[in-house]
């Protein structure tokens, strides 16, 4: 069955202020493959789950039209009100049951999505939409993260993965997908050409107020704030504090590198 954690309008929001794009290394995985099958230059791209757009618009660089698809209309009228290139388009529906002719896509890609999905169903739509040897692209980050800024970064990260483990307890059960970096989603994969990358590292450019506001955007924070608003609410000006004590700095706008590993299934229907 579908989940559906991304519906509100103000998770929406926070989620286009604080997420970002594929960064370099996890591009150039991608790249490199789609080039070996020849998909380089495809014609239509779809991003599935596309949330507030960020995928979308970096493959709009690449590709002569793309079409972003989400479950959550706030999150697709996010993406709708971001600026971008006239050739990107955006839909409301479901990854399981995508308005697509059969045999009419080149590349499938979807970008800290795919553990949400019924896999089984979207699996089939993917082999179904997808023209013989188009390419399916599916990536995520993990929760190894690492922050580092001068001397301090050892001391960055375990305030971070402090804040993490204590929302990690509102994860929701399909985060064990990651956890497991995306092994199942791999073997359900119903293509023999495939491969799958555990060891993709990314320096995403943040600032301390990114950081926080990235954690506000996590699926986990949002259900710890429907729990326990005041609790939430402390532990990000906590995490705040904490962070900036050790960096010896007061301003929030500080920027620190924020290290995250990927993880990408890549993958190519047969002739
Ligand atoms: C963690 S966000 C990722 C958004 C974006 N791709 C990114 O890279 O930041 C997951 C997105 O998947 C969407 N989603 C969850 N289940 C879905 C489903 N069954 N079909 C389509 N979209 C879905 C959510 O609404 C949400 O916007």
């Amino acid at each position: 069955m579908a989940t559906q954690l991304f519906k509100g309008r103000g998770h929406a929001a926070i989620y286009q202020k604080y997420r970002f794009a594929p960064g370099k290394e996890l591009q150039e995985t991608i790249f490199t493959y789609l080039q070996e099958k020849k998909r380089s230059s495809a014609e239509l791209v779809v991003d599935v789950g596309c949330g507030s757009g960020q995928g979308t618009r970096f493959l709009a660089e690449h590709f002569k039209k793309v079409v972003g698809t989400d479950i959550s209309e706030a999150q697709i009228q996010e993406a709708r009100d971001a600026p971008s290139l006239p050739n990107v388009s955006y839909l409301v529906c479901p990854a399981e049951e995508l308005p697509f002719e059969d045999a009419s896509v080149d590349i499938l890609a979807s970008f800290t999505a795919a553990h949400w999905f019924d896999i089984e169903k979207f699996m089939r739509e993917a082999k179904r939409v997808l023209k013989p040897g188009g390419c399916v692209v599916l990536s995520t980050y993990t929760i190894d993260t690492n922050l580092r800024y001068g001397n301090c970064s050892e001391k960055l990260t375990k305030i971070y993965r402090e804040s993490w483990d204590l929302l990690s307890k509102y994860s929701h059960d399909r985060v064990k997908l990651v956890l497991d970096d995306y092994k199942e989603i791999f073997e359900a994969l119903p293509f023999p050409d495939k491969k799958r990358f555990t060891d993709i590292y990314d320096k995403i450019p943040m600032t301390v107020a990114g950081v926080i506001g990235f954690l506000e955007s996590t699926s986990p924070y949002q259900i710890f704030k429907k729990n326990d608003p005041e609790a939430a609410k402390s532990l990000l000006q906590d995490t705040e504090k904490r962070m900036l004590e050790a960096m010896g700095v007061s301003s929030p706008e500080i920027p620190v590198e924020f290290w995250i590993r990927h993880i990408c299934v890549l993958g190519c229907k047969g002739q």
